[in-house]
């Protein structure tokens, strides 16, 4: 049996509807579903839901074979996990953002609120800037809004939180993506039906780009 931990939210529903294509069985989801574990009906496949920083490391403990996660928790988490595949889909951006016209003071020490305090450390470090990092678990917006914060390193999609929050970006740090991630183990143990997958997700991902490409 091949286990598929997968991230909770826009990332499962779409992976669920691509997997079908290449020819993995998935269950039926219903709208209001609570299942944390779901199975195919062939038994071949098993599938968890999770919070998005859990996927790898039921990756990396090898409870679950692949994952299929944002840039963002793989680069925040740094588990032991193989790193597989961009999958195209999901593209945001990591920024460091702030309130709108009033530009960052790097000479003292900046105040940063973040869901991704250790991704936030290490740019701002390689940065050479003073930084304190205060985690927060999501609306991370608020913290320059209500005085918490000088600045925010969030997710940016389409721009609208910020821009009805009266902030903006200020840096781009990183291009992120939906990844296709593998236990280090399962790749030797279950190699062919592994590797069968994996080429299926790569003629899928191809695809994807040839349709973009032809628009
Ligand atoms: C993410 C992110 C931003 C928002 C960006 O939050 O943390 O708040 O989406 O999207 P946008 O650019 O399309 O507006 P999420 O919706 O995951 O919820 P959270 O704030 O509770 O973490």
């Amino acid at each position: 049996m091949i286990t598929f931990a997968l991230a909770k939210g826009r990332l499962a529903d779409k992976i669920l509807k691509m997997l079908p294509t290449i020819g993995v069985d998935v269950p039926q989801v219903k709208e209001d579903d609570r299942r944390l574990v779901l199975c195919s009906a062939d038994g071949k496949y098993r599938f968890f839901f999770s919070k998005p920083s859990d996927v790898p490391t039921y990756v990396e403990y090898g409870v679950a074979d692949f994952g299929v996660v944002g840039k963002d928790t793989i680069l925040e988490e740094h588990r032991d996990v193989v790193e597989l595949l961009d999958l195209g889909f999901g593209i945001c951006k990591m920024c460091v953002c702030g309130p709108k016209d009033k530009s960052l003071n790097y000479d003292k020490v900046i105040r940063v609120a973040t869901k991704y305090p250790a991704l936030a450390k290490a740019y701002f470090e390689k940065n050479n800037r003073n930084a304190q990092f205060i985690k927060l678990n999501g609306s991370v917006e608020l913290g320059p809004m209500v005085g918490l914060s000088d600045c925010i390193v969030d997710i940016v999609e389409s721009g609208r939180t910020l821009a009805e929050n009266n902030l903006e970006v200020k840096e781009e740090i990183t291009t992120l993506s939906a990844r296709l991630i593998a236990n280090n183990a399962s790749l030797k143990t279950k190699y062919e039906v592994m590797f069968e997958l994996f080429t299926g997700f790569q003629r899928w991902v191809g695809e994807q780009n040839d349709k973009n490409f032809k628009k």
